[in-house]
């Protein structure tokens, strides 16, 4: 059988990480999601990983313990809500919608780029009460589309970093805008953090990240709705959740104790509206 082949350049490109990760940790022993929906959607995929000379299980252990915290937030949402609607916004490659398994209350929108959601339809089954959107989240059009009735999770795992600050804050603008009340979840870059992660994404797909983030302030004080009600260190998570070689152990561990290392990568959840 012949694969998916895929070719994701830019910001695109950077999805093919996640699945990669998903994928080697559903495999590895042990693993944190045990995800063989991504392991199966990565099989399906003709692509030169081996190009992006990632650690397998480095990659892995980081990729599946964002998820999983932001897997929990999403979670703890549809447990009070039994009827809803999530926005998983820059869903790139990544499985969640199958991991949390929503009711039937639930409909459930993956937006991305239109070229990002053409290889999705061919790797990934289909469930009810899922929707798939090509667009960019920076276009206000598709959002009109969405109805505005019931409480809302937007989700922004990996996104963030990718818009221009203009673009962002306008975004989360509209969404709060648009619905009356809901949770938005969401990881963020530092300037410090940018400007490491440039490197990677440059090289391997022509990427470039725009936007730093500091902390929750920065959010709030552009948008008087948000009320940031959690602020996670990402390198936090991982220590808690994840068991590392030594060496690395050691080099997390270190690194918690400097702030600059320990607020680099921050995941937030703002609750809005009454
Ligand atoms: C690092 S990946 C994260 C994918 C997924 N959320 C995850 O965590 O596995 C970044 C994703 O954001 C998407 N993205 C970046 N800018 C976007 C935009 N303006 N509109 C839609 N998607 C965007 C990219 O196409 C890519 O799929």
């Amino acid at each position: 059988m012949t694969g998916v082949k895929v070719h994701l350049d830019d910001a695109m490109g950077t999805s093919l990480i996640m699945l990669y990760g998903l994928a080697h940790d559903a495999r590895a022993h042990p693993t944190i999601l045990g995800d063989t929906i991504a392991a199966a959607a990565y099989d399906k995929v003709e692509y030169d990983f081996a190009r992006l000379g990632l650690k397998p299980e480095l990659i892995g252990k980081a990729v599946a313990s964002r998820a999983r915290h932001f897997d929990g937030w999403t979670s703890e949402f549809l447990a009070r809500h039994e009827r809803a609607t999530v926005l998983n916004l820059g869903a790139g490659l990544d499985s969640r919608v199958w991991r949390v398994a929503p009711g039937p209350g639930v409909t459930w929108y993956d937006v991305d780029f239109p070229e990002v959601v053409d290889v999705r339809r061919q790797i990934f089954p289909d469930r009810d009460g899922y929707r798939l959107v090509g667009a960019s989240v920076t276009d206000p059009g598709w959002l009109e589309e969405v109805p505005a009735d019931l409480p809302t999770l937007v989700i922004a795992q990996g996104l963030t970093m990718y818009l221009q600050p203009a673009d962002g804050h306008a975004l989360l603008r509209r969404i709060t805008d648009r619905f009356a009340r809901g949770v938005v979840v969401l990881d963020t870059h530092s300037a410090y953090a940018v400007r490491r992660q440039n490197k990677l994404v440059n090289r391997a797909f022509g990427a470039t990240l725009h936007w730093a983030i500091e902390g929750p302030a920065d959010l709030e004080r552009r948008n008087p709705r948000l009320h940031c009600t959690d602020s996670v260190s990402g390198l936090a998570v991982q220590a808690d959740l994840v068991r590392l070689p030594f060496f690395y152990d050691l080099l997390m561990r270190l690194a918690m104790l400097v702030p600059k290392a320990r607020n680099a990568g921050l995941y937030l959840r703002f609750t809005f509206g009454d």
